[in-house]
């Protein structure tokens, strides 16, 4: 009898486990065509980079993830400074194709932004130490030198602030944990999403359009739960092939 119900527990974690692993499997494929598709022709078939682009091997998870998340990738035109816009691909693409990414490093850094329930007042000193010498106080953004532009902030989700900390594009320095704890990464998110919130009420009330208020918060926070989950299983998946 015992033994029964033993293995009939090992069947179903089997089962799930394999289930997991197919439908992760698929996800890879889907990421193969996209990365060969959309990418291959800059960065090169294993991402060991070409004249046109940089490699991708050793970038991280989370750079790679906001390169999509932001719609900076793929680039429309060869070294142009790369802008945000909507991102071609949908949440679950962006997962694969980072994971996928990934594989062409040894020993990938899979880290993502950890975000915790954040603090304004915190955030808004830290901001004015860490950021608003290129962003502007109201991260309006500036121009930083050149033909550097550190952008507005004010379209960025808390997990793409959260993500750009992390991960440090171009000019902008990486704040890696050492230097910026979850908290306070999350406090500076925090802030900068309420900024947001109070720019778009001052359009509101000058009669121009609504802005996104707090709705990016809540819904960046569920999408982020569930993506990161979905992307954990799948690069363990991956992982043990
Ligand atoms: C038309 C050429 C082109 C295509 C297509 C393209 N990229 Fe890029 N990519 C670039 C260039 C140029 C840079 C460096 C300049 C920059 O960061 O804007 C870059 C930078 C990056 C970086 C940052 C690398 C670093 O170390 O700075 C990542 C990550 C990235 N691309 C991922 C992708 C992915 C994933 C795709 C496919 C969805 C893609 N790119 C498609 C041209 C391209
Ligand atoms: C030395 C100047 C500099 C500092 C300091 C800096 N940034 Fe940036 N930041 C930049 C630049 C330049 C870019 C654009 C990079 C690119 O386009 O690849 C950027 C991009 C970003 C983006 C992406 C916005 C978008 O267009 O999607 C976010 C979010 C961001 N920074 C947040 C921060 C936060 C938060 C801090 C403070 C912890 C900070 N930055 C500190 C220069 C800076």
């Amino acid at each position: 009898m015992l033994q029964s119900v033993r293995w009939f527990r090992c069947t179903l974690a089997a089962l799930a486990l394999s289930w997991g692993c197919c439908a992760a499997a698929g996800a890879a494929n889907g990421a193969a065509f996209l990365y060969a598709t959309r990418c291959a022709s800059c960065h090169g078939a294993r991402g060991e980079g070409s004249a046109k682009a940089p490699p991708l091997i050793g970038s991280r998870a989370v750079y790679v993830h906001f390169m999509l998340d932001t719609g900076r990738m793929p680039a429309g035109t060869f070294n142009a400074n790369e802008v945000s816009k909507a991102p071609i691909f949908t949440a679950q693409q962006i997962d694969a194709l980072t994971a996928y990414v990934e594989r062409f490093t040894l020993h990938p850094k899979l880290a993502m932004p950890v975000i915790l329930p954040g603090n304004i007042v915190r955030g808004r000193t830290l901001f004015d130490a860490d950021c608003q010498q290129c962003h502007n106080a109201v991260g309006a953004g500036a121009s930083i030198g050149g033909d550097n532009v550190a952008p507005s902030l004010m379209n960025a989700t808390v997990f793409q602030v959260a993500e750009a900390m992390r991960s440090g594009p171009e000019m902008m320095p990486r704040f890696g944990p050492r230097v910026l704890s979850d908290q306070q990464m999350s406090d500076i998110a925090r802030y900068v999403n309420y900024v947001q919130a109070e720019q778009g009420a001052k359009a509101e009330d000058a009669g121009g359009i609504s802005l996104a208020h707090i709705g990016p918060v809540a819904e960046g926070l569920v999408a982020w739960v569930f993506g990161l989950g979905a992307l954990v299983i799948f690069l363990r998946c991956i992982g043990e092939k």
